[in-house]
């Protein structure tokens, strides 16, 4: 009797005190284990007389029984505490600020050729593009400007050497080449024969021998074309309106057409935009100055006939107007040469961020 009660509470005890897991399995190898206390009383059962078996036996069944019931108590509230101690040690405070990350930045020309892009893409123009290095016949005799034609002089050219066939090749003057591509290829051509309409963007990097501060041997410009049945300068004046108040965000912003002259164009407008400077600060909108943007014109129909088409059936109109100056003209940039630079400063204060869209 006084050894169940001395089990009884030794066990009762070292099942409390078990302050882990680990000390609870001792505890309970220690009674119930092979050589435990309980399990050596099952075994003094089998020498004792029948009466007294049963009643002893009851007894240490229910010992064993109380046992196992705390045993299973405290072995809740352990994994309990362990859960809480690891929910507590594996917290993760979100509060935190985040490690900064180096966040690069758009070159302002892409940001503006990205610009521009939006604006023709609503207006259902697409981006073509062609090669910087250009044959002879592409950059200036498709579009009208034969070999003795003066007005290859208005153009200072980067001449590289001839292919090996002969052909004259040459760092290109403008993105107008773009055009003779376009209205030559075959898929375009079926296109317009089927009664669609051509309408193309070409923004791309362009090449003269020229340097100061308006002037890179290296710049670029966005060429316009569109080619159907039926455009006219009406087309034009309302697609350049439109374009330039939204690219520059002035609703009412005028636009002068002048008339001037392009041998890819007949006839030719140069396009200024009003604007007005007020201690030496440009401001683009209505204003008693005007500043020119672009040069644009009917193509001409020599340039139509040198691409295959009919010049009798196709009309339509182009323009080609400087990415590096409508750029510094729009976010007020004073040096041309800057862009070019690669000065980290600069591109911190210019640039934009890579994550905001394009509206
Ligand atoms: N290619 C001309 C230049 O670089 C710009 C230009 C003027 C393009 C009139 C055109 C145009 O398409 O119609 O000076």
């Amino acid at each position: 009797m006084d050894d169940l009660s001395t089990i009884r509470s030794e066990a009762l005890d070292a099942v409390q005190a078990a302050a882990d897991l680990g000390a609870l399995e001792a505890a309970r190898v220690a009674v119930l284990g092979k050589k435990g206390s309980v399990t050596g009383l099952m075994k003094t059962l089998g020498g004792l007389a029948p009466e007294q078996r049963k009643e002893f036996g009851a007894r240490v069944n229910q010992l064993k029984g109380e046992i196992e019931a705390a045993l299973d108590a405290r072995k809740g509230s352990l994994g309990a505490a362990a859960l809480e101690a690891r929910l507590a040690a594996e917290k993760i405070d979100v509060t935190l600020p985040v490690r900064p990350v180096a966040e690069g930045s758009l070159h302002p020309i892409g940001q503006v050729m990205d610009e521009v892009g939006a604006i023709f893409g609503e207006m259902g123009f697409t981006w073509a593009d062609g090669p910087d290095i250009e044959d002879d016949w592409h950059n200036f005799t498709a579009l009208n400007i034969p070999p003795d034609h003066p007005a290859r002089q208005m153009q200072d050219t980067f001449y590289l050497p001839s292919r090996a066939d002969g052909t004259p090749m040459v760092l290109r003057t403008h993105t107008s080449p773009v055009q003779a591509r376009t209205m030559l290829n075959k898929d375009v051509q079926k296109r317009l024969a089927d009664g669609g309409s051509l309408r193309i963007i070409v923004p791309g990097r362009t090449f003269r021998i020229d340097s100061d501060a308006t002037h890179t041997p290296m710049f670029h410009q966005v060429e316009g074309l569109v080619i159907d049945r039926t455009t006219h300068m009406g087309h034009l004046k309302g697609c350049l309106v439109d374009f330039c108040r939204a690219f520059f965000e002035v609703d009412d912003l005028p636009l002068r057409f002048r008339p001037s002259y392009f041998p890819f164009t007949e006839p030719s407008a140069e396009v200024d935009i009003g604007c007005s400077w007020k201690d030496g600060e440009l401001k683009i909108g209505a204003g008693d100055s005007w500043l020119e943007i672009l040069g644009s014109g009917m193509v001409h129909p020599n340039v139509i006939a040198n691409c295959g088409l009919d010049p009798a059936v196709y009309q339509g109109f182009a323009f080609g107007m400087g990415i590096d100056r409508i750029a510094m003209l729009k976010y007020g940039i004073p040096d041309l040469r800057a862009f070019f630079d690669a000065d980290l400063r600069w591109l911190r204060h210019y640039g934009f961020s890579a994550l905001e869209a394009v509206r």
